[in-house]
C-alpha cells in the first residue's frame, strides 16, 4: 500500500497460515500478523481509534497531552499516533516489562514514568497513576484503554471485518488472549454477528483471574506467567463486550514449546502472548477435531519477547528450558484433554 502517514498504515494486516500446525492438526490454523502495524503490535489499532474518537468528541484538542497507563505496547502505539497528529504523550508503565518496550517509547520522544508493579487496589498502580495525572491536569487527556470502548470498536469495525473477508467467511473459531479485552470483544462480536456458529476461545495465562472468573464468578489466580500485556484480575468495560464460548488456562511451558517449535520449523518468531494464542489455537483444534478454520493473533513479534522467551539464561533460571520442543506431545496432551478444564461460558 501507499500511505501518507503512519496512522494510515495501522491495520489491514496479513493473515498467515501456519503450515506445520495446520498439517499436524488437520485444521487450517491462521495468525493475523499484527506485528505488521507501524508500532509493531496489535495495540496500534486501539491507540489510533481511541485518539480519533476523542478528537471527534472534542475531548482531545490541539495542544493537549495524551496520558496512558500501559504494559508498553499501547504506549508505543500512542507514541506514533500522537506524534503523527501533533500531541505530546506521557506513558506510565510498571517496572519489569521487557526493556525493549521502554526504549522504544523513549525513542519516540514520549515521556516515560516507571512505577513499581503492585496490585490494582494500590493507588500507585500504573492505571491509577495515569488516571490521577489526567485528572490533575486540565490539558491532559487520559486514553484509558481498559474502559474506553473505542478500543473494542477498533476491532469491531476493522480487525473483525478484515478476518471475515480474508477467510471469505469460512471461519469456525477465533482464539485470543485478553489484556483489556478489546481484541476478543471486538472480534468475537463482529464475527458472531456474521455467523452465530463462530466459536470464541479465551486463553488465559497463569497469574490471571479471567478463567476462574468465567468458571466461578471469582477473580482467583494461581502461579505466574512471564507474558506481558495480558491477564487481568478485574472486569473492565472492553472485556464486558466479549462474546466468549470457551475459556481455558494454559501454562507458560506450552507457549514456550509453540514459540520455539515455530521459530525452528516455520521461521515464525512470535512474542509470548502470540505464542500463547497459537497454543490456544492448537487446544481449540484438539477439542474440535479436524477440518476447522481457526484464526488467532500474532499480537507482536519475537523481538519484543527476546530477553525472556528466547533467552536461554532466563528460561534456565525459571526452570523452563526446552532444548527440543515437542509439539507432537503437546498436541497429543491437548487431544487427551479434549474439553476437560475448558469452561463453557
Ligand atoms: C503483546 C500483547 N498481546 C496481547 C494484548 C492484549 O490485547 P487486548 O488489550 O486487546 O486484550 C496486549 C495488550 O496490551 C499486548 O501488549
Amino acid at each position: 500500500m501507499r500511505a501518507n502517514n503512519l496512522n494510515e498504515m495501522v491495520g489491514n494486516t496479513d493473515l498467515l497460515k501456519i503450515e506445520s500446525l495446520s498439517a499436524l492438526t488437520g485444521c487450517n490454523i491462521y495468525v493475523k500478523c499484527e506485528y505488521q502495524n507501524p508500532g509493531g503490535s496489535i495495540k496500534d489499532r486501539a491507540a489510533l481509534q481511541m485518539v480519533l474518537d476523542a478528537q471527534e468528541k472534542g475531548q482531545l484538542k490541539s495542544g493537549m497531552t495524551i496520558i496512558e497507563g500501559t504494559a508498553g505496547n499501547t504506549g508505543i502505539g500512542l507514541a506514533i499516533v500522537a506524534k503523527t497528529l501533533g500531541y505530546k504523550l506521557k506513558v506510565v508503565m510498571p517496572k519489569g516489562q521487557i526493556i525493549e518496550k521502554e526504549r522504544l517509547i523513549r525513542l519516540h520522544g514520549a515521556q516515560l514514568m516507571l512505577v513499581d508493579p503492585c496490585p490494582f487496589k494500590n493507588p500507585a498502580h500504573f492505571y491509577h497513576t495515569a488516571k490521577r495525572i489526567g485528572e490533575e491536569n486540565a490539558d491532559h487527556w487520559w486514553a484509558n484503554q481498559f474502559e474506553n470502548l473505542s478500543n473494542y470498536r477498533a476491532h469491531y469495525i476493522n480487525t473483525g471485518p478484515e478476518i471475515w473477508e480474508q477467510t471469505e467467511g469460512k471461519i469456525d473459531a477465533i482464539v485470543s488472549v485478553c489484556g483489556t479485552g478489546g481484541t476478543i470483544a471486538g472480534n468475537s462480536g463482529y464475527l458472531k454477528q456474521q455467523n452465530v456458529k463462530v466459536k470464541a476461545w479465551l486463553i488465559d495465562p497463569d497469574g490471571s483471574g479471567i478463567y476462574n472468573f468465567l468458571k466461578n464468578k471469582e477473580y482467583k489466580s494461581q502461579g505466574s506467567s512471564f507474558t506481558e500485556g495480558i491477564g487481568i484480575m478485574r472486569t473492565v468495560d472492553n472485556f464486558r463486550q466479549a462474546k466468549i464460548d470457551y475459556a481455558v488456562n494454559l501454562p507458560d511451558v506450552d507457549l514456550i514449546t509453540v514459540a520455539h517449535y515455530l521459530a525452528k520449523n516455520d521461521a515464525i518468531v512470535l512474542g509470548s502472548s502470540s505464542a500463547l494464542n497459537v497454543a490456544g489455537a492448537l487446544r481449540a483444534a484438539a477439542a474440535s477435531g479436524p477440518g476447522k478454520t481457526i484464526v488467532t493473533f500474532a499480537c507482536d513479534a519475537g523481538e519484543r519477547s527476546y530477553s525472556k522467551l528466547y533467552n536461554p539464561d532466563f528460561l534456565n533460571e525459571k526452570n523452563l528450558s526446552q532444548p527440543n520442543p515437542d509439539i507432537n506431545a503437546l498436541f497429543e496432551r491437548y487431544k487427551a484433554q479434549a474439553m476437560n478444564n475448558v469452561v463453557s461460558v
